[in-house]
């Protein structure tokens, strides 16, 4: 049984309840984080946490919660739910006023809720191993914030089924001039000519803590060179290799896009190469 926190409080998942009434629920008024811990350990703590704090202070909710306060909250999260390949869902919505209106109330008290999933064990940099995914593409039909995690994943959730309907794992997303901004739930990186480029974060994308991390690790590296830019469709449709990251696929190679392979429909060396400076580095983060 899993073990979640809701306002103080943990308990069995199941019995986690919270107010029709919650902002949350009725506008999709809140910030979330979904932090990976393997045997233990988590991955991105610190960037997660920030960026949870950018996105509450950009839409106004105040939450006087500090690193280490959420630090506790994950561990006994990890302790309750077996330590073992978890996901950390952090939630924070602007929280239930006794009335549906669209302004802020002016006293609200945040509701944090908070749970753990099981993920897949991280991947292995090997090539035998990888976990290759298809992908379809789209317009990236979503609003113009979306460097801000948000809770209202309408949008992100209508183009993740566009490609789930045609058995694909994700949709790739390019803007009204058909630039690349992300996935539904990834960021994107092309390899051309053995360069690593990934666009350029501005309003079109979330800041990814794995996107961070891979920049990081490759930059510390610095046998790969690497360019943050805008990267067109056409560069996308060449590309020699493509991947998406998050948390909790780390960097995932991407062989196919709509009908069409990606490079010679393989997984990349380049991605190896990548994965496995992930694999040896994550943990210094
Ligand atoms: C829209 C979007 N972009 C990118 C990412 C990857 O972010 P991260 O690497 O921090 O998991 C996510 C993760 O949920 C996402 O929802």
């Amino acid at each position: 049984m899993s073990i979640a926190f809701l306002d103080g409080h943990y308990l069995p998942l199941e019995e986690a309840r919270i107010s029709p009434m919650d902002r949350g629920f009725l506008f999709g008024d809140g910030i979330y984080e979904v932090v990976p811990s393997y045997a233990g350990k988590m991955v991105g703590f610190a960037p997660h946490i920030a960026r949870m704090q950018n996105g509450l202070d950009a839409i106004g909710i105040k939450l006087d919660w500090s690193e280490q306060h959420w630090a506790d909250l994950c561990k006994r999260l990890i302790d309750e739910n077996g330590a073992g390949n978890l996901g950390l869902y952090l939630h924070v919505s602007r929280g239930a006023d006794n009335k549906r209106f669209h302004g802020f109330p002016e006293a609200v008290t945040p509701t944090v809720f908070a749970f753990a999933f099981d993920i897949a064990p991280a991947p292995v940099a090997d090539i035998a191993l990888a976990r290759p995914y298809k992908v379809s593409s789209t317009q990236d039909l979503r609003w113009d914030r979306c460097h801000i995690k948000s809770t209202a994943l309408l949008g992100n959730v209508l183009h993740f089924q566009q490609g789930y309907e045609k058995g694909h794992g994700e949709t790739i997303l390019f803007n009204a001039d058909n630039e690349l901004t992300e996935a539904s739930a990834c960021n994107v990186f092309i390899v051309k000519d053995n360069k690593v480029i990934t666009p350029v974060l501005d309003n079109q994308l979330l800041p990814g803590i794995t996107r961070h991390i891979v920049l990081d690790v490759l930059r510390r590296d610095g046998t790969i060179s690497i360019e943050e830019r805008t990267v067109t469709m056409d560069e996308v449709r060449s590309a020699d290799e493509v991947w998406i990251t998050s948390s909790s696929k780390e960097i995932a190679p991407v062989v196919q896009i709509d009908d069409i392979p990606v490079g010679d429909g393989a997984v990349g060396p380049m991605w190896l190469a990548a994965q496995t400076l992930y694999s040896a580095g994550k943990h210094d983060y």
